[in-house]
């Protein structure tokens, strides 16, 4: 078991990874015993892991659980009115605890629950996804959905811990880790040329959930973001770089609908798309273009726009990105492999050509 810190002076928490975390009876003792908890989880994953994680914490702790729907557009102000109406029915305190069991959606909530809830509770992590376990597990950053906006309403939030169990990944649709595995690959690109090669030679590894391989991947983004998030805690500079491919990618998932691509999906294009501008530019040679799409490819993830979307209608989606500021499109761009820029001087022409560079799905 792998075992990071993620350091916030007083804010400080851990994150624990490995395959057989939340059997660890001695470690979430350490961590929840004698606690009064409440157990946020949804309808997929609660009838796969529920049980198992009750019947740990019932020897050790006060338990109860409310299960919500599953979906993002359950993120909602009504679901967080679900949770506070189950903690105050069952008169918890303000000592009490809330655990998040499952992806990054009841993360995000619970977590804002838990920020809300008597002012603040003590909040535990455990994330079920690959997206929520490499992304949602450090910085903070909590929410809930509103009709006018994704993620509009929120707080940043720490937990007290997360436990990463990579054996929860055994269940999880092959498409939602390979949505997860694109934002693994965003840490390579953009920070670590090092893990980037040993992505590309442990593929199949991971494609195959191999419990030593994803642990090591996970704790390598973990630890990446944690780095980042501590020179930058509110996004003001380097934490900028965490949205390479994004700015592509939220223009995707708002042309095609929300859901129709997954996240990791429109990432995985809008990455390449990054890489065709920076390619352009004489930031990246071909060759490491080339070894960005192979590794995109491999994880069985789209390295091509929608068929259905000109480059054109990319632009306007862009322009109202919350990154972009006083009318200028903001990209982070690869600087070859290991490295990335904020750039708001690249010109729509240069977006269009490299957008068609990257090519549409046939
Ligand atoms: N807080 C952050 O820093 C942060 C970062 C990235 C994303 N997010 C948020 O996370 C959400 C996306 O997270 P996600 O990709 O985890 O989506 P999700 O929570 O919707 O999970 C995807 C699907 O997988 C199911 N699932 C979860 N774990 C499973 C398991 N072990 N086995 C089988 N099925 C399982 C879920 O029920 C759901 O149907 C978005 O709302 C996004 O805004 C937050
Ligand atoms: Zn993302």
């Amino acid at each position: 078991m792998e075992r990071i810190h993620v350091e916030l002076g007083e804010r400080s928490y851990p994150i624990y990874i490995g395959n057989s975390v939340l059997s660890d009876g001695e470690l979430l003792a350490r961590h929840l015993a004698d606690r009064r908890i409440l157990i946020v989880t949804n309808e997929t994953v609660g009838p796969l892991y529920l049980a198992a994680l009750v019947k740990q914490l019932s020897a050790i702790c006060e338990v109860e659980s409310v299960t919500l729907p599953d979906g993002e557009q359950y993120k909602t102000l009504e679901q967080l009115d679900t949770i506070f109406s189950h903690l105050l029915k069952a008169t918890y305190g303000r000592d009490s605890l809330i655990i998040a069991l499952g992806g990054g959606v009841i993360g995000d909530m619970t977590g804002f629950a838990a920020a809300c809830y008597q002012r603040g509770v003590d909040f535990v992590q455990i994330p079920t996804t690959l997206l929520s376990q490499v992304d949602s597990s450090v910085g903070g950053k909590t929410a809930v959905n509103h009709a006018l906006g994704k993620n509009m309403v929120g707080a940043f939030y720490q937990p007290q811990a997360v436990f990463i169990d990579v054996n929860s990944l055994n269940t999880l649709p092959e498409r939602e880790l390979s949505a997860g595995l694109a934002e693994v690959i965003k840490y390579g690109i953009i920070w670590d040329q090092v893990f980037f090669d040993w992505l590309e030679n442990n593929v199949e590894g991971l494609l195959a959930l191999e419990p030593s391989a994803m642990t090591y991947a996970i704790k390598r983004c973990c630890e990446i973001k944690a780095e980042v998030v501590s020179l930058d805690e509110t996004e003001q500079s380097v934490r900028a770089l965490l949205n390479l491919g994004h700015t592509f990618g939220h223009a995707i998932e708002a042309e095609m609908g929300y859901g129709n691509w997954l996240h990791g999906e429109a990432v995985a294009a809008g990455m390449v798309q990054a890489s065709y501008v920076s390619n352009a530019l004489g930031r990246l040679s071909d060759q490491q273009l080339q070894r960005i799409v192979s590794l995109i490819a491999a994880c069985n993830l789209p390295t091509k726009g929608p068929k259905q979307m000109q480059p054109e209608h990319y632009l306007p989606h862009m322009k109202r990105d919350k990154k972009s500021v006083q009318g200028a499109i903001r990209l982070i761009l690869p600087a070859g492999i290991g490295k990335a820029e904020l750039r708001s001087d690249i010109s729509q022409e240069v977006m269009i050509a490299a957008i068609e560079a990257a090519g549409t799905q046939s």
